[in-house]
Formats: C-alpha cells, structure tokens, sequence
C-alpha cells in the first residue's frame, strides 16, 4: 500500500492546523485533522469559474478569494483572453509557497502567469478599499460558509456589510459567485435584498457524482 506522506503544516490565523498531504499523486488539504479539499475533487471550484465568467469585457477585471488549489482560478484563465487582469487574494503564504513547492504538477505554475496579481491578504480587506465598481466578477470560495465557517473572520463577508461592499466593488451588471458546502435558503433570502438575478445552483464535487453535495450563488449588480 503507498503511504501517505505529510509534505508541510502551518497555523490558521484561528489556531487550528492546516497541513498538505500526498498519497498516491493525490494532495489534500487538512485542518484539524479534517479533509477541507483534494486534488480529485474540483468540479464545483471550475463550475464557479464557469458562471461568473459570462459576458466579460475583452479586459475583464477579475477577483478571485482563496487560491487553493487554483483550480478555480485555471478554469478562469482558460475563460478568459490575454488582457484579463485577475487579482487573487490568499489570506495564508504558506498556500501560495506551497503550490510553488509541492503543487507545479497541479496548478502551482498560474500563481506566476503574467495575467495574474497574487495578493497575501483578506479577500475581505481588498473589496472594502479596491474603490467603487473595479470588478466585473468576484468569486469566493474562501469558506464552507454562509455557516459554519472555518475560519471565524470570514462571517463578516457573508453578512449585511459584506454584501453591501462586494456590491460596491462590483461593475454594473457584475456578478459575484459564493462557493458553499451547502444550500442556505435565508442566504439566498439575503443576496436578493443587495443583488439582482440570485440563483442557487447545484454543484458536484467530481464530474461523474450522481449528487449536487455543494450550492453555488451566483448573484449580479443591477
Ligand atoms: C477551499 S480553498 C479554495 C479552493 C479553490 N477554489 C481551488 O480551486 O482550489 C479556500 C482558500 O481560501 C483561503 N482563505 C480563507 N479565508 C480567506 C480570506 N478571508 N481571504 C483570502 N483567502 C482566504 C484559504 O487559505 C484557502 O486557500
């Protein structure tokens, strides 16, 4: 049987631990000990890149919130033409050293393209001082949220003062797409009280799972 190797782990800015493994070419992600994402399981973090890449300008400017494993933000580059300017906020530097050190083989090359601008910072903290309508599209996938979170700081995004920033930070007719564990009707509720066209949209983990595990809310700037 082929081992599995723990290759690094650091600390959430909660105190939990957060480490990377490999076994078998597979890596995933742990914190406290709980699988939070694999190398094999990426359909939904693609599928958002899908929905909020619709109708972008030939220079889109693009927010991405959690690189990961940076599948969402491949399947954004690959959407997208040579001006677009995709920004990428990661709250932990160990994630972007670590998909330069273990990850090339995956998707750790992109952190370096030429379109993209990798910002170590709360995604939060970028949409409250990036200035009025700077993005055509945000996409989130920084959490398990709307609730329960991992990490406790990011509930503030999820509520009435996060809404109304990542609105602000939006172009007209923006989208903005929120990857979520779950559904989350009162969410949704909450979307359409600051955006337009609120959809919640099944998602599979894999491309062949028979089930929808994961929602993804897609919500556009009127
Ligand atoms: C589930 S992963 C994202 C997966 C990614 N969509 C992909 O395709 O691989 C969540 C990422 O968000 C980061 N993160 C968590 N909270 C954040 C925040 N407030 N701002 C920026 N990044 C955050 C985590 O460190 C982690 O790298």
């Amino acid at each position: 049987m082929k081992p599995t190797v723990t290759l690094a782990s650091t600390q959430t800015p909660d105190g939990a631990t957060l480490t990377l493994h490999e076994h078998d070419g597979e890596f995933f992600l742990k914190v406290a000990g709980l699988q939070l994402m694999s190398t094999t399981a990426f359909s939904s973090e693609q599928q958002m890149a899908e929905l909020s890449c619709v109708g972008l300008p030939t220079k889109p400017r693009i927010l991405i919130g959690g690189l990961g494993f940076g599948f969402t933000l491949r399947r954004v580059l690959e959407l997208t033409g040579p001006n677009a300017h995709v920004d990428v906020a990661e709250l932990l530097p160990e994630i972007v050293d670590w998909n330069r050190e273990f990850l090339k083989s995956i998707n750790g090359t992109l952190v370096d393209d030429s379109r993209v601008k990798i910002e170590i910072r709360d995604v939060y903290e970028i949409i409250d001082r990036c200035g009025p309508a700077k993005y055509h599209t945000i996409l989130l996938d920084v959490d398990n949220g709307p609730d329960p979170f991992v990490q406790l700081g990011n509930e503030r995004l999820y509520k009435k003062s996060g809404l109304e920033r990542i609105k602000g930070a939006l172009h007209p007719k923006g989208r903005v797409v929120f990857w979520s564990a779950h559904q989350d009707k009162s969410f949704a509720r909450l979307l359409e009280k600051y955006f337009t066209n609120v959809q919640c949209i099944g998602a599979k983990a894999y491309p062949k799972a028979k089930r929808f595990t994961h929602t993804l809310f897609v919500a556009e700037r009127a």
